[in-house]
């Protein structure tokens, strides 16, 4: 489905939690391209929170109701992880495009099952990689670009929390609950960080190992710990994530055969040999807050570009498509005590063309 571009894309939010609350709502009520006609959340209370944010939209608490009875050009899906796939592929079906937020999936047999149906109704499923648009992470994007560090050999990324991040309903948690999150935080962090080492490096995976562990969380049924190393052709991205810190905190490494970046919170730091390091600060620290709705207007540039552009369609959509493979590769591997899975082997091969293609 091709749009035009000269009216405003109605929209409808799927999950009217945290992120949609927080995150989303502040730029959709401000971007003149996009008009959220309808709100879908199954818990009352959020309906109501909806009703007073955004007074003019419909609210539905089903998806089914939702379908029935608007007329969407596309659905941004917030809902707990497990929900995503089904949620995309029903949006698909319907010939609705999909903004989705991460993870896409938690499974590569899902994964296709996404590919398949938005290659059938050429709609866009584009899922929100919002850190990727942070400052801090364009400005390390656009030194690595000018090879000023030159050829990147090596990424760390570090993601320190001292606890989940909260979610609406009293007492709930789903992010320590396997049946809606999917995994720990690997599915709710290690999706950031498996994106961002993507952009850093360009270059497609060859072999993934991870160990997850329980340290603070002991009575979830996920990891609230993980270490996993990515194999590239001539790099590495080392990736530690935690809910068990005493602090919290961001940081990375970008090391180059001349010299390095440093992002360490609101601060990134380039050294090269023979020259003094070059400092810039940022207004935000990187763990401030969880919602980044500046992250998410910048995205929308993007994902407003697939809308109306055919031909640009799918770069989003692989770039989630090797999340998940790494994603459920991490998983496969910390099972079997950290062994080195090969990228391309273990897994069924990404067939055809790219999500609305
Ligand atoms: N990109 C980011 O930086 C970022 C930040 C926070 C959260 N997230 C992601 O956003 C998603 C939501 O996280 P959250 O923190 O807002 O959680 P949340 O618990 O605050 O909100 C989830 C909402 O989904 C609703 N929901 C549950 N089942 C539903 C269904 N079948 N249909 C419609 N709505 C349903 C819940 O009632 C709730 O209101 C997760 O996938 C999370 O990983 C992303």
């Amino acid at each position: 489905m091709t749009i035009r571009r000269n009216r405003a894309l109605r929209g409808a939010l799927v999950g009217f939690g945290n992120v949609a609350v927080h995150g989303h709502v502040p730029v959709w009520k401000n971007d003149r391209h996009f008009s959220i006609l309808a709100v879908c959340d199954p818990d009352e209370a959020q309906l109501a929170v909806a009703a007073e944010l955004l007074p003019d939209v419909r609210r539905y608490p089903t998806v089914d109701e939702l379908f029935a009875n608007e007329r969407l050009d596309f659905v941004d899906v917030a809902t707990p992880p497990a929900l995503h796939g089904e949620l995309a592929i029903k949006a698909a079906a319907q010939g609705i495009h999909v903004l989705c937020e991460k993870p896409l999936t938690l499974s590569v047999d899902e994964c296709n099952r996404i590919r398949s149906a938005a290659s059938a109704a050429h709609v866009v499923v584009f899922t929100n990689h919002n850190w990727k648009y942070a400052p801090i992470f364009r400005t390390a994007k656009r030194v690595l670009r000018r090879g000023e560090i030159g050829r990147v050999t090596h990424v760390e990324l570090q993601t320190l929390r001292m606890q989940p991040p909260a979610t609406v309903g009293e007492g709930d948690t789903w992010r320590l609950d396997p049946a809606r999150s999917g995994g720990g935080i690997l599915v709710d962090h290690g999706w950031h960080a498996f994106y961002l080492a993507l952009y850093a490096l360009d270059a497609e995976p060859i072999a993934v190992s991870a160990r997850t562990a329980r340290r603070k969380f002991l009575a979830s049924g996920v990891e609230d710990t993980a270490n996993c190393t990515i194999e590239f052709d001539g790099a590495t991205a080392e990736i530690f994530l935690t809910w068990a810190a005493d602090e919290r905190r961001n940081a990375a490494r970008f090391t180059g055969a001349q010299g390095t970046i440093d992002v360490a919170d609101r601060t990134l730091i380039v050294r090269v040999a023979e020259r003094a390091p070059v400092e810039t600060g940022f207004a935000q620290p990187l763990s401030a807050g969880s919602y980044h709705p500046d992250w998410f207007a910048a995205l929308l540039d993007d994902f407003r570009e697939e809308l109306y552009e055919p031909k640009l369609r799918g770069a989003n959509f692989r770039e989630a498509e090797t999340c998940c493979r790494l994603l459920e590769l991490a998983y496969r591997s910390s099972a079997a005590d950290g062994a080195r899975l090969p990228f391309r082997e273990v897994l069924p091969p990404i067939e055809g063309p790219g999500a609305g293609e």
